[in-house]
């Protein structure tokens, strides 16, 4: 329990702007799968970094956890608080502060979603591309490195953020990165914060890279008869330099389950969406070639589309995917699997992961950032049942471990959390503790979004 004088020291300082609500602790401790609720002991909502700053410096000097929070849309319980302490919710820190055009970078504060932001950008002939379904906040995104649909042609969050400021947990305030486009100088601090899950430090401002609105974009669709006739025409259009902004494979569950919710036209077969960015003729041009190299592979009722009605009707679809196949299976929750291979393995390891799934009880359809190889089984397991949830870790093990031996690694997006922890010792070796021994040089007593991330001690 954290001590009634740094409650009040807090509240000095916030005034409402601390909440120790029943509600409001409920809501900070939930997660979107399978985690069990660890609600903080109070909720935080600063609106300046110094403000930030104050309140880390409160908690360390009484010895209680800070855990940042966005939008509460990560899937591996990262802002849950499983030893108590205050969540610092960054909701009334969302502002844009400043656009570069000429430099096409931006700086905002951590609360700003990506949906804001390209809402803002809207006139400016800009965007900011990473697309992880939800609309996540961007401090969040940065802390997990995120991606989601259009990382095969943008890069990942590692790729946008030139910069960043921190509060370290004894209070400090410290800038990375520059505005430049390079920079030798020294440890990039700025990729040891990105995908640091707030173990490190809390981001209170973001300098991120900005991408123009492509002139024209196509979507198409694409049947296969089996998952290696799609992957491997991911491959060679890949091989071919095809460049999509997003490849994304549904199996023929998810088809089915889009289809009955959505009223959707799929074929109960894997499938293929895909986007094109560019000029109208590279659109074109780029769309046609993928349907001749589908076409060799087999596949079926290839169909593009440049209308905006059509794609927003299609690409919605998939976004809304999660939450559309957890609905396929009332009361039911959810272990999402994350791993992410080589490409020229990932045709072997979803057709076994398939396999293991169809061998089991559990409802499990994959789908995912193929153009990547990134996908995800969604384990559906009825919210009571310990024994269906035992099942579904199995098998999400079973997938990250076949994972590492390809190559890969046990989440490509989704980030370590809590639900991921038992995996980096394996995936890591003595890297891990390394990373271990960044986390106690940076936060010596263990107070950032503790239970995370890194070995505890
Ligand atoms: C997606 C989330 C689960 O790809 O990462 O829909
Ligand atoms: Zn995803």
């Amino acid at each position: 329990m954290i001590p009634e004088n740094a409650l009040d020291e807090l509240r000095a300082m916030l005034g409402e702007r601390l909440s120790t609500g029943k509600g409001d602790l409920d809501l900070h401790g939930q997660s979107e799968t399978w985690h069990p609720p660890m609600p903080p002991d109070a909720v935080s909502y600063p609106r300046s970094t110094q403000e930030v700053a104050d309140i880390v410096a409160v908690c360390a000097r009484h010895n209680v956890p800070v855990i940042g929070w966005g939008t509460g849309t990560a899937l591996e319980g990262h802002a849950s608080a499983p030893r108590g302490g205050v969540t610092v919710d960054f909701r009334h820190m969302a502002a844009v502060l400043e656009v570069r055009a000429e430099d096409m970078l931006v700086r905002v504060q951590p609360g700003c979603t990506r949906e804001a932001l390209n809402q803002e950008l809207r006139a400016t002939g800009m965007m900011f591309p990473v697309d992880p379904g939800a609309n996540a906040s961007l401090g969040g995104m940065a802390a997990t490195r995120a991606s989601g649909t259009t990382a095969v042609r943008y890069g990942t969050m590692r790729d946008q953020v030139r910069g960043l400021e921190v509060v370290l947990a004894d209070g400090r305030v410290i800038r990375t990165g520059t505005l430049a486009a390079k920079t030798s100088a020294g440890y990039d601090l700025t990729s040891l914060f990105v995908g640091s899950e707030g173990t490190l430090g809390l981001i209170t401002e973001l300098t991120l890279r900005l991408h123009g609105q492509p002139e024209a974009i196509s979507a198409a669709v694409c049947a296969f008869p089996d998952t290696g006739a799609a992957i491997d025409t991911v491959i060679l259009a890949t091989q071919m330099g095809l460049r999509p902004a997003r490849v994304e494979f549904l199996d023929a569950a998810t088809a089915q389950i889009i289809n009955d919710h959505d009223g959707g036209t799929f074929e109960m077969r894997p499938h293929l969406m895909l986007e094109f960015h560019g000029s109208d003729a590279a659109v074109a041009e780029e769309a046609e070639r993928f349907g001749a190299l589908a076409a060799e592979a087999g596949g079926s009722g290839y169909r593009w589309a440049t209308q905006v009605e059509d794609r927003n009707r299609l690409w919605a679809m998939r976004h809304a995917a999660y939450h559309t196949i957890l609905a396929s299976r009332p009361g039911s929750t959810a272990v999402v699997t994350d791993v992410c291979v080589p490409i020229s393995r990932m045709g072997e390891a979803i057709d076994r992961a398939a396999a293991e799934i169809a061998a089991s009880p559990i409802p499990g359809p994959i789908l995912g950032h193929v153009g990547d190889g990134n996908y995800h089984a969604i384990l559906l397991v009825d919210r009571s049942s310990e024994t269906e949830l035992a099942q579904a870790k199995r098998l999400s093990d079973a997938m990250v471990l076949h994972a590492l031996d390809l190559g890969g690694t046990a989440t490509g997006e989704h980030g370590v959390g809590l639900g991921k922890l038992h995996m980096m010792a394996r995936e890591h070796g003595a890297a891990w503790d390394v990373m271990g021994a960044v986390k106690r040089a940076l936060d010596p007593d263990g107070l950032m979004n503790p239970g995370k991330l890194v070995r505890q001690n």
